[in-house]
């Protein structure tokens, strides 16, 4: 499954250009498929790569990174505006949660996707519940939440980091055992709020 890193701070010489050029380089010495892509209209990862580096290089053009992520909240919006056009239906709410969690706002998307559970459970919205409880910092509503999503379809986890999903997949198996010996009385909870 592809990965996309961003490496992002304000303009000003910190180093995101070279740890950039240094980790696409090392991937692609790994044999690994690298596109890096620059979002500095300066464009210095083509100059420094050059035209005979492994790595292959794209310029980002257009808005900057802090516009683009206000255009994703635009989106969001967008979504939740026809929420009520479409009752029953969780995919406004979970786009407009989504494009606040990577907004940076896990709490506003949480209130979306708890409305998101309203209309029905589905294993990918108790997943997303899991990022947005994660990115408050509150691991065992995360972690509740996440074996809730894994529970009910194992193949959800692959989108999760490895450790997590490992972890997750061994408590699933616990679980499972233990539902064919007749001890499980009920799934493993939600968070309840
Ligand atoms: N770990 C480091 N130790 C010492 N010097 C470094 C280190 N990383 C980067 N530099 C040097 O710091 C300078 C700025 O690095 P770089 O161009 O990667 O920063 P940048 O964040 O991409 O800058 P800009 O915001 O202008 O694009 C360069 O001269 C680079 O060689
Ligand atoms: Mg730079």
């Amino acid at each position: 499954m592809p990965r996309i890193i961003i490496v992002g701070n304000q303009k000003g010489g910190v180093g995101k250009t070279t740890i950039s050029v240094h980790l696409a380089t090392l991937w692609a010495d790994q044999k690994k498929r690298v596109l890096l892509v620059d979002a500095d209209p300066q464009g210095s990862a083509y100059a420094w790569l050059g035209e005979d580096s492994p790595v292959d290089t794209a310029q980002h053009v257009g808005p900057g990174i802090g516009d683009t992520l206000r255009q994703v909240q635009a989106v969001g919006e967008l979504a939740l505006s026809t929420t009520t056009a479409l009752p029953g239906d969780p995919r406004p709410w979970m786009i407009g949660a989504s494009s606040f969690l990577v907004t940076g706002q896990p709490q506003r998307a949480l209130d979306f996707y708890r409305a998101a559970l309203g209309t029905g459970e589905r294993s990918e919205i108790d997943l997303n519940l899991g990022r947005a409880y994660a990115g408050l910092n509150r691991r065992d509503a995360a972690d509740a939440a996440l074996l809730r999503a894994g529970w009910i379809s194992p193949e959800i986890l692959a989108s999760l980091p490895q450790p997590s999903r490992d972890a997750l997949l061994v408590k699933i198996a616990d679980l499972d055992a233990d539902l064919r010996a007749g001890r499980l009385a009920a799934p493993p909870p939600l968070p309840s709020d």
